[in-house]
């Protein structure tokens, strides 16, 4: 029960055997003769030795001219001097409908008319709709994941002077009461709004027919092979095609064609099924035997909107019941912002896993589309995505990610790397194996990525694509379950509690089969840690646990950290203060803090307009260190942003320079 109600609830769900990525490591350092204990020895070496430096290093790269912001443990956001940052755009603030106002006592409807809970990934679409990355730097929409819901905070009129832990409610227990079961499902998903600067230089949410709330009730189209498979039919859709909902919604993805990817990550833990043995599609994902986060399928009016997160089997055939719902769940789900009455579509040729997010390279015409994307839970994979069809700008698409192929990363002991098709009726994925066709292999893409001996990495979250060199950076962001026994020069640390990133360039192009990879950074305290120079990092540069990444077209690599609030503070966590975000040279590996958060959130969703001169950013669950305690007191950790006796509330931050310059530089 305790690590369901944990926020940051990532199931170990991978029995498979497969190599850690800590062996692998382990023997690439030592097959390359480094010594042991040397940190350094495990960055930035095997791009020099292969040449592919030379070519990633053509430039000097973008400078990083702020002062760095020190480690900070109050309750506010730090920018460097000479930036100002303005919260634009908080949770419950209204979008749409008859725009009803934020209060701590706002309906489940209400709830639905305003923004949602613990922002994550986003993006800023510049108005005139033609392109994701140019036009307006000053009017566009913006979309943004509301990743889950701290229930104490969200029902903060009815729970105020109860003792609840950050994902309690009063009726968790025994039946729950339908309208807060409909605030917390419309507190979930994805926002729509637009954001205009006005003559005053402020930023706001203007109303605007395009604005929507996307729920966790809103009907979606299931598309690629897994559409009208016998995996996906409910009572809800027969014929497998449609589902209900997104959930989990962490990082996101921007598409060539100007559309929106909302990830599904920790979407398991919202399902139950009682019923016995489990089927692997259920199993392998930590769909719970007893109970769910928030027991929606307890919900006292019996709806089938809420009794849907039953899997457990109840007719004689998948179309009488919802054992197949957590199915319909696990992939990525396209939104077309600039359409309102478009239906999300989820894109199951990209796979059914805890998606993080989703990463596009930059598309080329008349070559393939290709995307990449994590599998963020303890040892599992890094995949990627070629298209069958060419990119074809102006003409393409979303259902160009509806045939092609999914790959899982193999990282050799070399510094080389395979990608591993999973394709039906290849390389054992078939009959033998329990896969009867492309479409099983996808609803259980990780079971498929087992057999094919895919490395199993220290939780992937967020990639990002070089512009110019179209090197791939992944950060890793810890992995706490790691075992003294596999430490090494390379993983010095069991658990590897501080994260690192990883960098790799395809041969061949982007679709390529092979690639080499290299580590850009081992983030740590002064003394575990090491930049891409093998220096270690310092008081301007140390963090830990990236999450968020992103390389803006400047080539400014950012870096957004989530400790946990179960260990921010505190212990080995200490050094670090507040999660924060840092910024840095792909090319010299040098990295300054860039900014700190308030007390218990996560900095994640980071963006700028296309001129470059105004940022987005993301702080998420403020006050989340709150005890149980100290809620029934009343004394939230966090009063962020709106200060006084207020409930916390995750918010979009709008960061400049007060000279109006670009960001970074
Ligand atoms: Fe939602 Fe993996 O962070
Ligand atoms: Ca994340
Ligand atoms: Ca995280």
């Amino acid at each position: 029960m305790r690590d369901l109600l944990d926020p940051d609830y990532e199931p170990e769900c991978n029995r498979s055997g497969n190599t850690p990525f800590a062996q692998v490591f382990s023997a690439r350092i030592g097959r390359r003769g480094f010594l042991q204990g040397s940190l350094g020895a495990a960055v930035g070496g095997l791009f020099a030795s292969t040449g592919v430096a030379h070519a990633l290093q053509a430039s000097a790269g973008p400078t990083l001219g702020f002062a760095p912001v020190p480690v900070n443990t109050a309750d506010t956001l730090v920018v460097p001097q000479g930036y100002e940052a303005r919260v634009i755009y908080r949770w419950g603030d209204p979008i749409t409908g008859a725009m009803p106002a934020y209060s701590p006592g706002n309906t489940g409807a209400e709830q639905g008319e305003q923004a949602g809970m613990h922002h994550d990934g986003m993006h800023f679409f510049p108005i005139e709709g033609d392109d994701p990355w140019q036009g307006s730097s000053t009017d566009g929409l913006l979309v943004v994941n509301h990743e889950y819901i701290e229930p104490r905070f969200l029902h903060a009129g009815a729970m105020r002077g109860q003792a609840m832990s950050g994902s309690e409610t009063p009726d968790h227990q025994g039946p729950r009461d339908p309208e807060m079961v409909l605030k917390e499902m419309n507190a979930h998903g994805v926002s729509i709004a637009r954001i205009r600067e006005g003559e005053d230089g402020q930023w706001r949410i203007v109303a605007d027919p395009r604005n929507r709330r996307i729920t966790a009730l809103t009907e979606m189209a299931i598309a690629g092979p897994v559409r009208g498979s016998d995996l996906v039919k409910t009572k809800f859709s027969p014929e497998g095609e449609r589902t209900r909902g997104t959930l989990s919604n962490c990082a996101h993805g921007v598409t060539p064609w100007n559309t929106y990817m909302a990830a599904e990550e920790n979407w398991s833990g919202y399902f139950v099924n009682t019923g016995g043995d489990l089927p692997r599609e259920h199993a392998r994902y930590g769909v719970r035997t007893d109970v769910s986060r928030h027991n929606w399928h307890r919900s006292a009016d019996g709806s089938d909107a809420c009794v849907r997160f039953d899997a457990t089997p109840a007719a004689d055939a998948p179309e009488g019941d919802y054992r197949n719902e957590p199915n319909t769940y696990g992939w990525m789900v396209e939104i077309d912002p600039f359409d309102p009455l478009s239906m999300p579509v989820k894109r199951t040729t990209l796979g059914r896993f805890a998606h993080e997010g989703v990463v596009f390279a930059p598309a080329e015409a008349g070559e393939p589309v290709v995307c990449y994307s994590g599998d963020d839970a303890r040892g599992e994979y890094i995949y990627k995505f070629v298209s069958a069809a060419a990119y074809a700008p102006g003409q393409t698409r979303g259902d160009i990610l509806d045939e092609g192929v999914l790959y899982a990363a193999k990282f050799n002991a070399d510094g080389t790397g395979d990608w591993l098709a999973l394709i039906h009726g290849e390389n054992g994925l078939d009959e033998t194996n329990g896969f009867a066709s492309q479409a099983d292999v996808l609803v259980n893409t990780r079971t498929a990525a087992d057999l094919l001996g895919a490395t199993p990495m220290d939780r992937p979250e967020w990639g990002t694509v070089d512009p110019q060199t179209r090197a791939v950076y992944f950060t890793l962001t810890n992995n706490a379950e790691r075992t003294a026994g596999e430490t090494d020069a390379a993983n010095p640390r069991g658990p590897n509690l501080f994260g690192q990133i990883i960098r790799w360039h395809e041969d061949g192009g982007q679709a390529g089969q092979t690639f080499r990879w290299d580590l850009f950074v081992i983030a740590g305290p002064e003394g575990d840690s090491a930049d891409m120079n093998g220096e270690a990092l310092d008081a301007d540069s140390l963090f830990c646990s990236p999450d968020g990444l992103w390389m803006d077209a400047h080539r400014r690599l950012w870096i957004q950290t989530d400790i946990s609030e179960s260990v921010m503070n505190r212990g080995p966590f200490e050094a670090f203060g507040n999660n924060m975000m840092l910024a840095a040279n792909p090319e010299t590996g040098e990295i300054r803090r860039f900014l700190t958060g308030p007390v218990g959130q996560e900095i994640t969703g980071v963006v700028t307009t296309p001129d470059h001169r105004t940022m987005f950013i993301n702080v998420q669950h403020p006050g989340a260190t709150t005890s149980r305690e100290d809620f029934a007191a009343g004394r939230f950790s966090s009063r962020w942003p709106d200060g006084g006796d207020s409930v916390p509330r995750s918010a979009t931050v709008m960061i400049r320079r007060i000279d109006r310059g670009v960001v970074g530089a």
